[in-house]
């Protein structure tokens, strides 16, 4: 009966774990990547109650993005095996309607628990799809070897330092050298790959700061998606537009940077 009891709970346990298990979200963002390109949400595992959202609006699946075949030109994800969750960039470049879309994903089991995408199109921060692609392709991404990853703490506080120093430009950034940053669909390092061209200068008053951040760490990847609402941007929106930030941190310091902004107004008013 014990012995029973015993097995019981250590099943329970190796599938509390398998949970978040790398693969598990590997296989969620796979069947992600075939729901968007096939236009069916329903071939991703969903929880009964999975929440849907697009730019910040709760949206119904079947009528979202999600429910539209898009060609896809090229992903990359990171992963979180602490919060169970995903982070996606899909280039749609040379669909019909050029996209590029962020996508943050909470699983409990096998089953994704919500969905949050910042769709971003033409008229959106920057926006140039085929730009984006090319860049986004053109990057390494490789895994950092085990033994020289840095804590998800270190991570966090890199993408955080980057954000906060918008409010106040006296904020300590880790710029790694070389540092480039993916704005929509331009490129800060074209011109010099080899430095840091990511520096951000303090923005004009009144800053509120960069609210609302949910975070999808890899410590793996050294990745860090932050989705976030950008204030001032938009001149219509002064306090914050639904916006993301994917950066890779390598020892503690920023290698990349990849912002994707939704402007409620073409190009944000700019
Ligand atoms: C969905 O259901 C699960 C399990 O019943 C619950 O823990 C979770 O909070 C629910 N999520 C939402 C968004 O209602
Ligand atoms: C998405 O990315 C994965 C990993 O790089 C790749 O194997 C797969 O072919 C990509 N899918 C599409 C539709 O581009
Ligand atoms: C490129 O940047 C590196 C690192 O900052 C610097 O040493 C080098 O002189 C730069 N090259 C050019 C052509 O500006």
């Amino acid at each position: 009966m014990i012995y029973q009891v015993v097995l019981v709970s250590v099943g329970l346990v190796a599938q509390a774990s398998a949970a978040c298990s790398r693969a598990v979200l590997q296989d969620a963002v796979v069947a992600y990547i075939q729901a968007q390109a096939a236009g069916n949400p329903s071939l991703l595992p969903q929880a009964k109650n999975v929440s849907y959202a697009e730019n910040d609006v709760s949206t119904d699946i079947t009528k979202g993005v999600l429910s539209q075949a898009i060609t896809i030109d090229f992903n990359r994800s990171i992963f979180d095996t602490t919060e169970c969750s995903t982070f996606t960039e899909i280039s749609a470049a040379t669909n019909k309607h050029p996209y590029v879309i962020e996508t943050r994903m909470t699983l409990s089991g096998a089953s994704v628990t919500s969905i949050q995408s910042v769709v971003a199109d033409s008229g959106d921060w920057a926006f140039n799809a085929a730009g984006q692609l090319s860049w986004a392709k053109k990057e390494k991404w490789d895994p950092i070897p085990e033994g020289k990853r840095d804590s998800r703490a270190v991570i966090k506080a890199a993408g955080d330092a980057y954000l906060d120093s918008w409010a106040d430009g006296k904020v300590k950034v880790p710029y790694g050298t070389p540092c480039a940053r993916l704005e929509g669909g331009s490129y800060t390092g074209d011109k010099n790959a080899s430095a840091n061209t990511c520096h951000m200068p303090e923005f004009p008053k009144p800053f509120p700061g960069v609210a609302n951040r949910r975070y999808v760490i890899d410590e793996e990847m050294g990745g860090l998606g932050i989705f976030n609402d950008f204030p001032f941007i938009d001149k219509t929106r002064p306090n914050g537009t639904p916006s993301t930030n994917l950066l890779k941190v390598e020892g503690g310091q920023i290698r990349f940077i990849h912002e994707t902004t939704v402007c409620a107004t073409r190009n944000c008013g700019r």
